[in-house]
């Protein structure tokens, strides 16, 4: 009897991917059969970065990840999300208390929805303090974000604020 796909997205505005999202995107994929990286945005607010872009910055980030795939998605929900793509579960990555306090309603929510399981994996530690409004932020004034994101994201950073 041929077993079931187990299928888990990973969902984010990433705008842009960081190092911390890397390590947990690459984690959850050690744990599923296929991870898709789920670009979720509302067209009527402007990010950073374009879709486009922060999609491609995603795809080079994680291209030594090879059960992985990378969609986005315009006002939807995540639960409609994840039953369109078939996925058991969605994978968030914390870096502290903050961030559980932030993703708990949010997986009661979606649970309630759908029934959709939400699998937390603690962040790595080298990246607790990092988010991307901060690399924005730190980066658009100058600031040394090496080691923070991945290369592609620091060369986009670049060309967006300048040298
Ligand atoms: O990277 P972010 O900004 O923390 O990601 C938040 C995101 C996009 C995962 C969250 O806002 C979301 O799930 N948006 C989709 C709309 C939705 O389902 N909202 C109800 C959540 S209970």
């Amino acid at each position: 009897m041929a077993s079931e796909v187990r299928r888990a997205v990973c969902p984010g505005s990433y705008d842009p991917v960081t190092n911390g999202h890397v390590d947990v995107v690459a984690r959850a994929a050690t744990l599923f059969d296929e991870v898709v990286v789920a670009v979720l945005y509302n067209p009527a607010k402007r990010g950073t970065f374009a879709i486009e872009e922060r999609l491609s910055l995603l795809e080079e980030s994680l291209a030594d990840v090879p059960n992985l795939r990378v969609e986005a998605f315009a006002d939807r929900l995540l639960v409609d999300v994840c039953r369109d793509l078939g996925a058991s579960a969605i994978v968030k990555g914390l870096r502290g208390g903050t961030d559980f306090a932030y993703e708990l309603p949010m997986a009661r929510m979606n649970k309630h929805l759908t029934g959709i399981e939400t699998v937390f994996l603690p962040g790595d530690p080298r990246f607790e303090h990092v988010s991307s409004s901060l690399v924005k932020e730190v980066a658009r004034y100058g600031g040394d974000v090496r080691g923070l994101v991945p290369d592609a994201v620091l060369a986009a950073m670049t060309r967006q604020f300048g040298p």
